[in-house]
């Protein structure tokens, strides 16, 4: 039987607006996929919010509705797409830029995708190091271009006639930062804006943009955005909910469902050595030491944290665990993840997996912008605020409340977003104890 919402759900009524900071290979890649889907010219392929079903009550029950029916979602027909960028181009230029799709394609869609021209963006040189552009807003100071940044969401807003938005950066990787003084609650922020603090970065400021305006955010990209008391507390306080970080696509989601695999049968792991290489701008722009700092960290933590070796020193103590980025321009947006696996088994005997994962990142990355706008939105519209871990499923390195260790197994993750779903609507959480059935 359908059970009462526990929490009341607003309907997903009227036009939503996607705002995308980086107009890029990724953001291309969903958008244009948006409208190849609508079109019926192609299948949202890798798309929870879309294609997923989700199983409510007992297993003898048969009720397994698609997400998408059973919680209010907004339709693919209701989504308007913004965005900034440093560069002019607009998102249909950008597309054919970033090769990622076919032509024929992209032609098909040409008209909406031309419609998007990206507006100024608030960039920093010494934050994203490897790319320089022309169409960048000049102001003052932070706080300065935070408010041009409110204008260009409050005037989208108007012009296309949204009832809700929200935002996903797709911008380049920023260089490595830790949490700063001004970073320690909003009034140190706001002060921090207004002085021009070099630590706040324009990932920040377009965050402060929108949680200042009740637009929910999501952190695509693995730098230091919102996971800073400053912004978690102003997400709180503008009952806005925000999550990340940095997309988990290719090899990093390979690794969460890999490791959880091996420590299920208990068996151990002496080394784990990644390699990539790809060539499109991401690429180079991870080419520089600092962004790619930011990236490794983002990628690193992975193993320790499902493998747990101060639990399981005989299994996991002292793995060594590489990880490469080489920038090689002929593969373009089609890298190629290297995985060399060094485990072994019962009486210690040493066994080896090798993984050669060609994938394309801007295929496996553009779905999860699509499932994150759903979902934010619908979080927005059941009152939720602050960090949304049960949408850590889309990220290298999810955010959590302060002092709780990150949910990193794709699983674990999975079953979290679906439970946080039944809960919303008031349905049985799934425990799979299913003792019941042979009662
Ligand atoms: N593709 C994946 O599988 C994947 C996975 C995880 C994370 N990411 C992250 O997503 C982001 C986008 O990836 P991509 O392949 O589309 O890169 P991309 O280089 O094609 O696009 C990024 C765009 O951001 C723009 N940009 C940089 N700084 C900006 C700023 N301050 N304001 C507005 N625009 C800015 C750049 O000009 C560029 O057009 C990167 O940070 C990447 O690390 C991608």
């Amino acid at each position: 039987m359908p059970k009462t919402e526990n929490v009341r759900i607003a309907p997903a009524e009227g036009k939503l607006g996607v705002l995308i900071p980086g107009i890029g290979a990724v953001s291309t890649t969903f958008i244009a996929g948006v409208e190849a889907v609508k079109r019926g010219l192609a299948q949202p392929i890798g798309s929870l919010t879309q294609l997923a079903t989700i199983r409510l009550g007992k297993r003898t029950d048969g009720r397994t509705p698609y997400i998408r029916d059973f919680v209010p979602l907004a339709g693919l027909n209701d989504l308007v797409f913004g965005g900034w960028d440093i560069f002019e181009d607009s998102a249909y230029d950008a597309a054919l830029n970033a090769s990622v799709l076919e032509k024929s394609l992209i032609e098909q869609v040409k008209d909406p995708l031309e419609a998007i021209r990206p507006m100024k963006a608030v960039f920093d040189h010494e934050y994203v190091r490897r790319i320089n552009g022309p169409h960048i807003k000049q102001a003052q100071n932070h706080m300065a271009k935070a408010r041009m940044l409110m204008d260009d969401i409050q005037t989208f807003k108007v012009e296309n006639g949204c009832d809700r938005l929200v935002m996903i950066w797709c911008g380049s990787t920023e260089v490595f930062h830790k949490p700063a003084a001004c970073h320690q609650n909003l009034k140190a922020f706001e002060e921090g804006l207004c002085k021009n603090d070099p630590e706040i970065s324009p990932s920040q400021i377009y965050a402060y943009a929108a949680l200042q305006s009740g637009v929910p955010y999501a952190n695509g990209a693995p730098n230091l955005t919102t996971d800073i008391p400053a912004l978690i507390e102003l997400a709180k306080e503008r009952n806005v909910p925000i999550c990340g970080k940095d997309f988990k696509t290719g090899q990093t989601w390979m690794k969460t469902v890999i490791a959880p695999g091996l420590k299920a049968r208990m068996l151990g792991l002496a080394g784990w050595y990644s390699t990539n290489i790809l060539g499109n701008r991401d690429g180079e722009v991870l080419d520089d030491p600092e962004s790619f700092k930011t990236k490794e960290e983002s990628k690193l933590s992975v193993l320790e944290y499902i493998l747990q070796p101060e639990v399981y020193p005989q299994l996991y103590k002292d793995f060594s665990h590489v990880v490469r980025i080489n920038y090689y321009p002929p593969r373009g947006d089609n890298k190629e993840g290297w995985d060399n696996i060094d485990i072994f088994g019962w009486l210690g005997y040493p066994m080896q997996i090798k993984i050669d994962f060609l994938c394309r990142d801007s295929i496996l990355a553009a779905p999860i912008v699509l499932d994150l706008a759903l979902f934010l939105d619908l979080a927005q519209r059941c009152g939720m605020k602050g960090t949304q871990e049960w949408l850590s499923f889309y990220f290298k390195s999810p955010m959590t409340a302060p002092g709780l260790y990150p949910e990193h197994d794709i699983f674990i993750q999975l079953m979290k977003l679906k439970n946080t779903l039944r809960h919303l609507k008031g349905e049985d959480l799934i425990t799979h104890l299913g003792l019941e059935y042979y009662d």
